[in-house]
């Protein structure tokens, strides 16, 4: 099986650009089966997971086609509510959108429940509360949830977390329902702006995107249209963390740097040199960081997408630091192989207190989702002597050109065959 080998401690330093964003990608996607017309997206991630979604609207109908490597052409007008249960629906848990965009559409959808990484539950509840209050009619059976509605009504949606799945989908119906929808508690993510832009753009009606309440104004005639999907701010944290837990200077270009606020600014308490530019941001680390606590929160906070990694960098900070994990359960499935490293972490529910200083040192790991993938690879960058990353896949959903990337700045990686490993599971 493929594997990444990371060869440790060497400085990272030099200009990197990020692609455009995966979960803005993984959902304007399917918003364009909304669309009345042809739409051009550009800036998507050339990543498994954004190839996935491409092949899951071309089996529903729509003629999806790569004009060049970041650029898709949908043509959503032949489609049909056919159920999204094939494999490759199956792979990406951002296939719910599927339902929301096609019962909006049709008044009828089916998708295979949704996978994806595989960390903690992650029930799709607020999603089907939504439509029952749009008045669709929602049925889990054998694996696959249809939603059928004779008529969409706009309702008044509460939702109890601010999910950003939720908040999507439930739009994706909305723009097609009668009336007014409003979403309360909505989640306020750059990715579902993205999403709201992109739908406004093809001509409907949502107001408040980024804030609590989002009011749509559903019924309007959409058309097509060309758009292009924001910077990914989870690769941009990501670099900037890789930056800085190899003592580097590393200059992360074509992002938005109001949306890495809360990155910023807990690597600046660190100790980091962090100067921001109109799109691009330069992290340069201090010879000695500081510990730091951190706790996940939904956006502006920090994001939980980025916990893994930074969990590897303030393994390598003298002193303790703590993580609070509010977003997500279970989303610390990478400690383990973490501690193989010779990280020392004690987990206790949501928190894990990280006693700091470790010299990590190479061994053979395996990712257990994509931002787990991420943490390895991130220790892999400071640690003695090579680290052996199993499970490549799961980065590979959600990085384009990653080893490419992170060549370019001087990290020492490398995709090669089958990993010799006593861990025979690895293989
Ligand atoms: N939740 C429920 N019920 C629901 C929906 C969510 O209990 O109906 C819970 C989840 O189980 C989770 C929390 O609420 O504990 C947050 O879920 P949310 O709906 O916000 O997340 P998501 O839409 O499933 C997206 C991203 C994730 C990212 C989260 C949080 C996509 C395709 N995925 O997931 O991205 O972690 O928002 O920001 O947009 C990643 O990129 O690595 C990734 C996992």
């Amino acid at each position: 099986m493929e594997h990444l080998a990371i060869t440790g401690m060497q400085r990272l330093a030099g200009h990197v650009s990020v692609n455009g964003a995966k979960n803005a990608a993984l959902a304007v996607i399917p918003a364009a089966l909304c669309a009345g017309g042809v739409c051009v997206i550009d800036n998507l991630p050339m990543i498994d997971d954004v190839k996935s979604y491409i092949d899951v609207l071309n089996r529903l109908g729509a003629r999806a086609e790569l004009l060049d490597n970041h650029t898709l052409r949908v043509d959503p007008v032949h489609v049909a509510p056919v159920t999204a249960d094939f494999d490759s629906a199956k792979k990406i848990r951002a296939s719910y959108y599927v339902l929301g965009a096609m019962l909006g559409r049709f008044g009828e959808a089916a998708a295979a429940l949704p996978g994806g990484c595989n960390f903690g539950a992650r029930p799709i509840d607020f999603h089907i509360k939504g439509f029952e209050a749009l008045g669709a009619e929602v049925i889990v059976e054998h694996g696959v949830i249809y939603v059928r509605a004779d008529e969409l009504k706009g309702a008044h949606i509460y939702l109890d977390f601010a999910s950003v799945g939720a908040t999507i989908n439930i739009m994706l119906a909305a723009v097609n329902a009668k009336g007014l929808t409003v979403i309360e508690n909505a989640a306020k993510e750059p990715h579902v702006v993205d999403v709201a832009n992109f739908l406004n753009y093809i001509g409907a009606n949502i107001r408040g995107a980024g804030t609590n309440t989002i009011r749509i104004n559903g019924g309007e005639r959409l058309r097509g249209g060309d758009y292009t999907i924001i910077p990914d701010m989870i690769e941009a944290g990501t670099f900037m963390i890789a930056g800085a837990i190899t003592g580097g200077d590393v200059h992360v270009h074509n992002i938005i740097p109001k949306h890495m606020e809360s990155v910023s600014a807990k690597l600046r308490e660190m100790n980091c040199v962090v100067d921001e530019d109109e799109d691009s941001i330069r992290v340069r680390a201090a010879e000695l960081l500081s510990p730091a606590n951190v706790k996940t929160q939904v956006y502006p906070g920090f994001p939980t997408d980025l916990q893994p990694q930074m969990c590897a960098l303030l393994t390598t900070v003298q002193g303790t630091s703590i993580i609070r994990e509010t977003v997500t359960d279970n989303r610390f499935q990478y400690i383990g192989e973490l501690e193989r490293m010779g990280a020392r972490i004690h987990v206790d529910g949501r928190q894990a207190v990280i006693d700091g200083g470790a010299v990590l040192s190479g061994t053979d790991v395996s990712a257990s989702d994509l931002r787990a993938g991420m943490s390895l690879i991130t220790a892999g960058l400071a640690a003695v002597g090579e680290t052996r990353l199993a499970n490549l896949h799961y980065v590979d959903r959600g990085y384009e050109d990653l080893d490419e990337k992170l060549r370019s700045l001087g990290a020492c990686v490398e995709r090669r065959g089958a990993v010799k490993s006593d861990v025979g599971s690895y293989i």
